[in-house]
């Protein structure tokens, strides 16, 4: 039977580029959603960039670009890095969309209707200078327990935890401000509520691995479950609340919510219906993560689906870390490797097949080691899979593949009557053992070619008959792991599909053998990995760590764009033109209020000498007019003197800004003289 399957992977943030780290997730879901479209199911692949929070309101104005700008350059960079991949989502949207707004609206109504929204005030660390409120993450100070100084805002080194407001001398790590405690009012989400219908679901669904139900069994459904804080005030970059003007929906509730309105896309420009995805327990929904967000994936987000009721997960399935050469990555390692960086130095099948060495269904870390890494490579992919069919592609490309299949001793027959078992390690998410499994087959395909010896028959023609046979066999065995190797590296099964001349897109495929078939001329399939490509990826890593530091400590400026929005730049003049413009310096010698005129000051401005300028400007809502008195400024000298009510104007101010109180009058450097022209 055909089952329909919705799978999602994690969705990244967009304040950061995708590095080999992220890549075990997106490698392990792309692997499981190429193996069941190879079986036949319907599956389809949601994902899209987290856009919203205050990291990315943060970045956003260091950089001095809008937050839209932001998370479009980073939709873009990162769905380039998958697709270097081969990671194939059947779509990838963001967050911030139309579609999730109104999704959002919709479970917050379901949230209230179902009285599960209460609301409450909170005092929370609040950055005077960077005027906003600052989560744990960005608090740093010394341990109240143990005094080391420089601890994170929730726990220490020594192991105590404690809140960031309990932390002495605590700063700001946006501004190095002291935070100082601000009131505000946060709606929660009284999960306590589904505290009965989550046991429930978690002993009876089979959607968690045993582990993680047990996890969340032992810390969390043992007690009552805390509200969930799903509120954050303004400055804060999201969906504001329908309800609760000046409130934004936490970042965590409006990411999962994300994964519907990336199918709602899809569906969309596929003339299909939601409701049959999300809303049809005849569809599977699995989810792929890494542990660290287990809490959101397997209590808050099973609350909401069942509050706006949408089809619960069917599998959660939870994966460890990444750790290299037995380490946490690092920057400084240059163990952090992005994945653009990586794929300057290496393929992307290389990286496929590793991980898919190391993939089980448990929640371990997985290690990638360097060495083991090219070992593997070399000698699994290029020493055993494309060994066997370089080793007769040569010859192949003449012969064509025989009529009838050869006898090989059994070898075809095992390998097909192997793949369920394949089938059964990949659809558990036992991609280790499943790549165990196929390197045997490869083990056992081998010596084949090795006793045959195809390169001895080549050179006696009356052997022909024979060579032909033993590639026939050669490739139909390759073929066949070029199958069930499939979901894991793609490219070689294109190269094989392009050999054989037929397209791999099916998992019955290493069942028959091809005969009776002409052989395209051999390509390169793969080359071995060179251990001095790693370094220098290392190397590069680490160069690129280096620089980001480097600019980190450069000053940083967090210029809106605002202000050429509301006034875009104007038609380009010419010199001369501009030179038409006598623009002078200017001391104000004395300034005073127009008793008629509610926007004006009367200034009265020194040319040097007794060159004397009257001036009307509208600056009366920005300055005191004795608070003028003295400055230099810039004029437009040559301006047509104009007749107002109060007087004649000779001339004009210059400012910036939009008016009102905020206008601002150019000055001038130090040493510049009243009558000097501005170039
Ligand atoms: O941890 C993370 O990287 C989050 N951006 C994952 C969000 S997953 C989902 F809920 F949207
Ligand atoms: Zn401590």
């Amino acid at each position: 039977m055909t089952r329909n399957i919705l799978v999602t992977s994690a969705l990244p943030y967009a304040n950061g580029p995708i590095h080999i780290g992220h890549l075990v997730e997106y490698i392990q879901t792309d692997i499981w959603v190429r193996f069941q479209k190879l079986r036949g199911n319907r599956c389809i692949y949601i994902c899209a960039d987290d856009t919203h929070g205050t990291a990315i309101m943060i970045r956003a104005r260091k950089e001095g670009r809008s937050e839209e700008a932001l998370i479009e350059a980073m939709n873009e960079a990162h769905q380039r890095d998958f697709a270097g991949f081969d990671i194939q989502f059947d779509h990838y949207g963001s967050t911030n969309s139309e579609a999730n707004r109104s999704l959002c609206a919709e479970f917050w109504q379901a949230l209230r209707d179902d009285d599960l929204i209460t609301e409450r005030s909170i005092e929370q660390l609040f950055d005077p200078e960077a005027e906003t409120f600052l989560a744990d993450r960005f608090v740093r100070g010394t341990c109240p327990k143990c005094g080391s100084p420089d601890q994170a805002g929730d726990n220490c080194t020594c192991g105590h935890t404690y809140n960031p407001t309990d932390l002495i001398d605590p700063k700001s790590t946006l501004s190095g401000a002291t935070p100082v405690l601000r009131e505000s009012t946060h709606l929660f989400v009284q999960l306590e509520k589904l505290h009965a219908f989550l046991n429930d679901w978690i002993d009876t669904s089979g959607a968690l691995q045993t582990e993680v139900a047990n996890y969340l069994k032992g810390h969390f459904l043992a007690d009552e479950l805390r509200d969930w804080d799903i509120s954050r005030p303004a400055p804060y970059f999201g969906f504001e609340i329908p309800d609760s003007p000046g409130n934004y929906w936490y970042v965590w509730f409006d990411a999962p919510i994300g994964y519907i309105a990336s199918t709602q896309e899809w569906c969309e420009s596929n003339g299909e219906q939601l409701a049959n995805w999300w809303r049809n327990t005849d569809c599977e929904i699995h989810h792929f993560i890494g542990k660290d967000i287990t809490y959101f994936h397997t209590l808050f987000w099973p609350g909401m689906l069942k509050s706006a009721q949408y089809n619960m997960p069917t599998k959660v399935h939870i994966h460890g870390f990444l750790n290299v050469d037995g380490k946490k990555m690092s920057k400084r390692d240059g163990t952090l490797v992005a994945a653009e960086t990586y794929l300057k130095h290496a393929g992307p099948s290389y990286l496929r097949y590793f991980y898919a060495t190391k993939l089980t269904s448990r929640v371990e870390d997985l290690d990638l080691g360097i060495d083991e890494f090219t070992e593997k490579v070399n000698s699994d992919l290029v020493g055993k899979v494309v060994n066997l069919a370089s080793r007769v592609g040569k010859f192949a490309h003449a012969t064509g593949l025989s009529d009838s299949y050869p006898d090989d001793g059994g070898l075809f027959a095992a390998a097909a009557a192997a793949g369920d078992d394949i089938a059964e390690a990949y659809e558990l998410g036992e991609y280790s053992k499943a790549m165990r499994r196929i390197m045997e087959l490869a083990d056992t395909a081998n010596p084949f070619v090795e006793h045959a010896k195809p390169w001895e028959m080549k050179k006696d023609e009356s052997r022909v008959d024979e060579l032909r046979d033993t590639c026939t066999v050669a490739l139909n065995l390759f073929r066949q792991l070029a199958v069930y190797l499939s979901p894991v590296l793609p490219e070689l099964a294109t190269k094989c599909g392009e050999l054989l001349g037929e397209e791999i897109t099916s998992w019955d495929q290493s069942k028959k053998p091809l005969v009776g078939i002409p052989v395209s001329k051999f390509k390169r399939m793969m080359d071995r990995v060179q251990p001095e490509d790693l370094k220098k990826m290392i190397e590069e890593s680490k160069e690129l760590a280096a620089a980001d530091a480097a600019a980190a400590d450069q000053p940083t400026f967090d210029d809106s764009d605002q202000p050429l929005k509301d006034e875009p730049l104007a038609d380009e003049i010419t010199i001369d033109e501009f030179a038409k413009v006598d623009l002078r310096v200017a001391r104000v010698i004395s300034a005073e209020h127009v008793p008629e005129a509610n926007k004006l000051l009367k200034l009265t401005l020194s040319l040097g000498g007794e060159e004397h300028r009257q001036v009307f400007a509208g600056i009366k809502a920005a300055y005191e007019p004795e608070a003028l008195v003295g400055r230099l400024v810039v004029m437009v000298a040559n301006l047509k003197p104009r007749k107002m009510r109060f007087g004649l104007s000779e001339g004009m101010v210059t400012a910036a800004g939009p008016g009102g109180a905020d206008v601002f009058i150019l000055g001038v450097d130090d040493g510049a003289l009243p009558g000097q022209r501005v170039h």
